[in-house]
């Protein structure tokens, strides 16, 4: 007898490797996992049951893994800007409040142009999703009609992905980047209407730039509408010091920058904030009770010079936390980058107090899965391989021609295999993607 209501479409057969909530790593050797025709994970069960799990799902053909392959959920990038892929690898020379009017705000302009747009926006889901990011929270621009196209691209190429239409209505220094806190309204309001009614799996995000980049009137209207659908909302929070400084000049009546977004109604359990490498006990606190969760983004924070987070220390306040590229100010758009400059950070943290507790490559691999969906509050249907989630999944094959991993010992296990895959692995590894058991990686090419 078939228990699901949807058939199974299809069987795969060998070593998955994901989290759990209680461990890190959890490996599954030999198994066979069934995937519906709605894309969810139907059953996992011992691949030695093959013949029993056949009669009673009613399927017949299996794909069956190579020695040096394994499925592990795909990553989660909590905090990438899409419009910021084209200067990505360059304009790192200067800290961000000066990088954002040299750069980024200039650049950002363009996306005013909508074949500018498309061609920026088909480039980065395509090199993120051969990356293995099978879920990505997307920073666009301020404008309607290129983050409606951001939207569409990642669907149309079958990426998870929460998109975010840019608000800002205070830019001192490129006047005609921003918008008035009426338009902004009212352009993401339209935003949302439109993306709400398009795609199964993008989703709208509610999206201050930054307190420095938004007035009190624009954070309440934020709050406002993202309470009203109960939507996501994501921002910048404690990047550097120096905004730190200008976020107390300019809300002087605030607790704390934390405070800013808190009395505005953008803390929730569908908050995700980037950086807060300069938060308090107390702002953590804050985190903490509203169910808020940090983006951490080594690369940028290394590359713009804005401070170390201490994962550890997020980790011990119970705050949930994923991890970013942040292109461009991190430069790479691979989470494969942002899980070693995550350890790297946490060993450079080791360098100054030989007692501190340096994060595990099993703790980041968490983190850059489910730990990215927990902070997403998308691990409902992601993050890890349990019956009910959606199949989103890399097969990797960490012995690929060519790739960059010499396998000198071929009798290696799965978790050395998943070592490696980590620390040296690249897109020649991740030889398939799925999302929502659709295969999105080879791509299939279009008419
Ligand atoms: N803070 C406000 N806007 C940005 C941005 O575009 N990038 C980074 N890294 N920080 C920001
Ligand atoms: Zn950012």
């Amino acid at each position: 007898s078939n228990e699901s209501a949807a058939g199974i479409a299809h069987v795969y057969r060998g070593t998955f490797v994901h989290a759990t909530y209680h461990t890190a790593v959890e490996i599954l050797e030999d198994r066979l996992l069934g995937v519906d025709t709605e894309g969810k994970i139907a059953f996992i069960g011992s691949g030695k049951e093959v013949d029993r799990l056949s009669q009673k799902w009613g399927f017949e053909a299996v794909t069956q893994l190579g020695q040096h392959e394994f499925f592990m959920p795909g990553m989660v990038d909590t905090h990438i800007h899409a419009s910021q892929y084209s200067y990505a690898g360059t304009a790192l020379d200067m800290p961000l409040l000066q990088w954002l009017n040299m750069y980024t705000f200039p650049v950002e302009a363009c996306y005013k142009d909508l074949e500018f747009a498309r061609n920026v926006y088909t480039h980065v889901v395509k090199r993120t999703l051969r990356n293995g990011t099978t879920t990505a929270c997307y920073f666009a621009t301020i404008h309607t009609d290129a983050s409606l196209l951001l939207g569409q691209i990642a669907n149309d190429f079958g990426q998870r992905a929460l998109v975010g239409k840019v608000c800002m209505d205070t830019n001192n220094f490129i006047p005609h980047y921003k918008e008035t806190p009426e338009e902004s309204e009212g352009e993401t309001n339209r935003f949302i209407g439109e993306l709400l009614k398009k795609y199964p799996l993008v989703r709208p995000v509610v999206t201050p730039r930054f307190a420095p980049s938004c007035s009190a009137a624009l954070l309440g209207h934020l709050g406002e509408i993202a309470q009203n659908n109960d939507l996501h909302i994501q921002s910048h929070i404690s990047e550097t010091k120096e905004e730190v400084n200008l976020v107390k000049e300019l809300f002087p009546d605030y607790d704390s920058y934390t405070d800013v977004y808190h009395r505005h109604n953008l803390l929730t359990d569908k908050t995700v904030l980037a950086h807060g490498c300069h938060l308090t006990d107390g702002e953590l606190k804050l985190f903490r009770e509203t169910g808020a969760s940090i983006a951490h983004c080594p690369n940028s924070n290394i590359s713009l010079c804005s401070g170390m987070l201490d994962v550890r220390r997020v980790l011990n306040h119970k705050v949930k936390l994923g991890l970013g590229t942040d292109v461009a100010g991190g430069y790479s758009p691979s989470m494969l980058d942002a899980v070693r400059r995550t350890l790297d950070t946490s060993k450079a943290l080791t360098i100054q107090d030989t007692q501190y507790h340096t994060l595990t490559f099993e703790e980041v691999f968490r983190l850059a899965t489910l730990g990215g969906s927990q902070a997403l509050s998308l691990d409902e249907n992601t993050g890890n391989f349990e019956v009910g989630k959606d199949f989103d999944a890399l097969r990797v094959n960490t012995d690929a021609a060519g790739g960059p991993i010499d396998l000198i010992n071929h009798e290696e296990g799965p978790k050395v295999l998943l070592e490696k895959f980590l620390n040296l692995g690249d897109d020649r590894n991740i030889v398939e993607v799925y999302v929502a058991g659709k295969r999105v990686v080879p791509f299939v090419e279009g008419p």
